[in-house]
């Protein structure tokens, strides 16, 4: 979760360094720090909180041409100065930044404390530098720059668990040493200078030229240039690849945050997620990354959507979509509690791993795991050449464009959107006729208007969102209902009031009330009721009267505004008439703009939630 960068070259390190970490406090923001690297020292500055602390206690100046900056978010030890990133050694000759989890730590930090180590912080990461810079001193003060790489490779042999780690060296300047096991890692060819990175973007504005790092490698970078090799030892020989071009700071514009620029951005992300695919003559989607004939498509057992967070609500709405319109087998799994359980792997199956950032690490291990057993994967992932793209090697890019808020949002629209598009390949290979094909095509190509006018919604959420956020009396909780297409848009309006505003909220399905979240309806717990013309309309309409029967406020989301909907609800909002399936992608629009409102009448950082950050990229 943690952001690495490193620089070695000409030029001085420490803006290189702060600009990256800039871009990569989306990943943690718990606390910050940087390392120069110098001739036999290392100068270590870090600072709990935003990065805007640790800019407070830099020097203005610093002629480092090398050094490596860390963006936290704890995992091991509190949120503290002392446990920030970078981590000395004993002897201050090591420094070292570190995103993962050592599994042996009690194990290694009974064996140094056994010898005599004192440790500065309780983080499992700086057993990682002792380990280190006590294979430093085994080679001795005359071991040549090579040594280092050797040092950091001896050390590493010693842990179990995840990382992607970057060294800087007392006595040896200009020197980083990285390493990759499970948490992303590449490196940045420039001219005559190097970068290395937890992701790509952190460097981009400088190179473009990336050699991302396996697992089990290592690299070494300086301002000569970078090799990477294996912890055993072994050359790799593997090239630069060209990134896309650098995104750099994203700007709000006019709206106050991201998260709101990003809800926005929604008819925009939409129309790219489904530019060119539609193929209306035939009523069908054309997706050149899943390369998949009608025939290989007709022998598809089940289809198995992978995901976490609102990853996974996405999967839920492909499940649904995929069993209405292709008539096959689905199914979305938390992709946590998939790899955990040992899943049974079907070949003919085809697996969807639905990602925004393409390094949430439950849904790569997932991914590893259906490989591993013969299992054909394919990704749904906004964020190109992120390392679940890599590894599944086959899939559609949604395109919703950089994501920066912590919270989803357009990457939610794009993911359903994402769905809507496979199961309609699908359902054209197996069950759907061209007529039904057709329509859902029309009722695609109309989605991103729609969502524009659901945005001008927003006057009428503000309101709403000021009673939930009631001065000193906000609802104690806030429930979401829905049935059938919108049981996963309950879930994700939920998600999204939980995680920006920390008022409890919970998403159930309508059938699910009576069995138990019945008895928190009450006058003061508003439910926000998910509704839509189509098979569930009734029984949704049902669960609305328990409610209401029980003095629970009614909050109706539905397009079209059916007759009479009105009368049996406290508030509607009604949205442009849309078909049943798609409903999702329309009603989470009032639901984000909710969330964000009742946040920031709360006077929350709507787009920095505490405890939260934006890749979960250890498991
Ligand atoms: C949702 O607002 C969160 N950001 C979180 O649930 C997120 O969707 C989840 O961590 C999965 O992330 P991914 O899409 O990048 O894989």
């Amino acid at each position: 979760m943690c952001g690495i960068i490193g620089y070695a070259g000409p030029r001085k390190a420490l803006p290189l360094v702060i600009q990256g970490l800039r871009l990569l406090e989306y990943r943690g923001y718990d606390s910050a720090g940087v390392a120069l690297g110098g001739s036999g020292s290392i100068r270590v500055f870090k600072k709990e909180g935003k990065l805007a602390n640790l800019e407070a206690v830099l020097p203005a100046s610093s002629a480092a041409k090398c050094g490596i900056g860390h963006t936290r978010w704890a995992t091991h030890g509190a949120v503290s100065d002392a446990n920030a990133h970078p981590h000395l050694g004993p002897a201050g000759k090591v420094a070292l930044v570190h995103n993962g989890i050592v599994d042996n730590w009690a194990e290694l930090k009974r064996e140094l404390e056994a010898a005599g180590a004192a440790f500065a912080s309780e983080t499992d990461s700086e057993i990682l530098a002792h380990l280190v810079e006590r294979e430093l001193s085994r080679l001795g003060p005359s071991c040549p720059r090579s040594g280092a790489i050797e040092a950091v490779a001896a050390a590493l042999g010693r842990v179990s668990g995840t990382y992607g780690l970057a060294c800087v060296f007392a006595d040896f300047p200009g020197l980083i040493v990285g390493a990759r096991n499970g948490s992303p890692l590449a490196v940045g060819v420039g001219e005559g200078e190097c970068f290395i990175a937890s992701d790509p973007a952190a460097f981009a504005a400088h190179t473009r030229q990336a050699v991302f790092l396996r697992d089990g490698e290592l690299a070494a970078i300086d301002a000569k240039g970078w090799q990477t090799r294996t912890l055993r030892g072994e050359a790799v020989l593997r090239g630069a690849e060209t990134i896309p071009e650098a995104a750099g700071l994203a700007d709000k514009g006019a709206h106050p945050d991201f998260f709101l620029k990003e809800v926005y951005e929604q008819p925009q992300a939409v129309e790219r997620t489904l530019g060119g695919r539609l193929v209306r003559e035939y009523g069908n989607a054309k997706l050149g990354g899943i390369e998949l004939s009608p025939r290989e498509m007709h022998g598809i057992s089940e289809v198995v959507f992978l995901g976490m967070g609102t990853a996974l609500h996405a999967a839920m709405s492909g499940k649904a979509l995929v069993e209405a319109w292709a008539r096959v087998p689905a199914r979305a799994e938390d992709a946590s509690e998939f790899r955990a359980a040992n899943p049974i792997v079907d070949p003919a199956a085809l697996y969807v791993a639905v990602s925004q950032s393409g390094e949430t690490a439950d849904t790569l291990a997932a991914v590893r795991e259906v490989q591993a057993k013969g299992g054909r994967v394919v990704g749904l992932v906004n964020s190109v050449g992120s390392s679940l793209a890599r590894l599944c090697g086959a899939g559609v890019y949604l395109h919703a464009g950089q994501e920066l808020s912590v919270a989803a949002s357009k990457s939610y629209l794009a993911q359903v959107t994402g769905c809507a598009l496979i199961a309609l390949s699908l359902g054209r290979a197996r069950h759907l006729s061209i007529g039904e094909g057709r329509r859902v095509v029309d009722e695609l190509v109309a989605l991103p208007a729609k969502i524009d006018e659901a945005l001008s919604l927003r006057p009428r959420v503000e309101e709403l969102a000021a009673r939930i956020a009631s001065p000193g009396r906000p609802a104690p909780s806030v429930l979401f209902l829905g049935r059938g297409f919108l049981y996963p848009a309950a879930l994700e309006g939920a998600l999204k009031l939980k995680e920006l505003s920390y008022l409890h909220a919970e998403g159930f399905a309508g059938g699910a009330l009576k069995h138990g979240p019945l008895a928190l309806v009450g006058p003061e717990t508003p439910t926000i009721a998910l509704i839509a013309p189509g098979a569930s309309y009734e029984r949704t309409l049902s669960n609305i009267a328990e409610v209401r029967a029980r003095r629970g406020p009614v909050i109706a989301v539905c397009p079209g505004a059916p007759e009479g909907l009105r009368e049996e609800v406290d508030e509607l909002f009604a949205l442009p008439p849309c078909m049943e399936e798609l409903a999702p992608v329309l009603e989470l629009v009032p639901l984000q703009l909710l969330a964000r409102s009742v946040a920031s009448a709360l006077g929350r950082d709507v787009d920095r939630p505490r405890n939260l950050a934006k890749s979960v990229t250890t498991e």
